[in-house]
């Protein structure tokens, strides 16, 4: 099975940028850009965003997503949000185990991989993060650590609920940076990923896993990048904060 089967997915996500307000400004200018999409478009947004951004994409190809979910159903977690709030208030996406995450918000494979089961267990589709960093890249721990993560991440998940995940590939050293990986080193990272999914659940199961690439994809690279048989969408930061710019990636992603 190749990658024609596979869904191209092109999700923005939009950290920790956007008021209400502006969130409704940005999708109204987003809406009619990415209308002749032949990919998923989504756009995960801060919580506090979700209403205004759900009720802006209403009628539209644009899916709703968030930056987060907590694993547990309900209690003393303060900050957090469950899953089934997320259901309710109409995301059908969420973003776990970003790198950001990671690093700032004290993120491990564990706590990743109960989030994932969580939103999976809800019926949300979920956005998987790993990637290396370039300490690791360059002591040569890449495929290591892109097996490992996605095996944690997905530790107890049923090969059925494959159709909602999505792992995103994201290079720590190209996040928000500028600098890209080159198509080619894309290709390879999404080829660790889908490889240890396949070690998990067979082949057969990991050719039809949607694998994005993210770290810098803009619209001058997504062509290239998108081009490559293992990279089936992008996980876009800063180039989803610019309507003409996300919608030029869903463009590349729709040929
Ligand atoms: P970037 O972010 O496109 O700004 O590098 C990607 C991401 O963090 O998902």
């Amino acid at each position: 099975m190749k990658k024609s089967v596979r869904k191209a997915v092109i999700a923005g996500n939009w950290k920790m940028n956007n008021t209400p307000a502006q969130t409704t400004e940005l999708i109204n200018a987003m809406k009619p850009l990415v209308a002749q999409a032949d990919c998923d478009v989504v756009l995960c947004v801060p919580f506090i965003d979700i209403p205004a951004a759900v009720e802006a994409a209403k009628g539209s190809n644009i899916k709703i997503g968030a930056e987060n979910v907590h694993f547990k159903a309900s209690g003393a977690y303060t900050g957090e949000v469950s899953a089934e709030m997320l259901k309710a208030a109409g995301v059908e996406y969420v973003v776990i185990g970003h790198s950001e995450r990671r690093t700032y918000f004290g993120e491990t494979d564990q706590t990743v991989n109960l989030r994932s089961l969580a939103a999976l267990n809800a019926g949300l589709k979920a956005i998987i993060c790993v990637g290396e960093t370039l300490e690791q890249r360059e002591l040569g721990y890449t495929e290591t650590l892109l097996k490992f993560q996605t095996k944690m991440a997905l530790t107890n998940v049923k090969e059925e609920q494959l159709d909602n995940v999505i792992i995103a590939y994201e290079p720590v050293w190209a996040i928000g940076t500028g600098v890209t990986a080159t198509a080619d080193q894309a290709d390879e990272g999404n080829g660790f990923v889908r490889a240890a999914i396949a070690e998990a659940y067979g082949a057969e199961a990991a050719e039809k896993v949607t694998v994005q690439y993210g770290g810098s994809m803009n619209d001058g690279n997504a062509d290239e990048l998108l081009s490559k048989v293992n990279v089936d969408g992008g996980l876009i930061g800063g180039a989803s904060l610019k309507a003409d710019k996300f919608a030029a990636i869903v463009k590349a992603a729709s040929k």
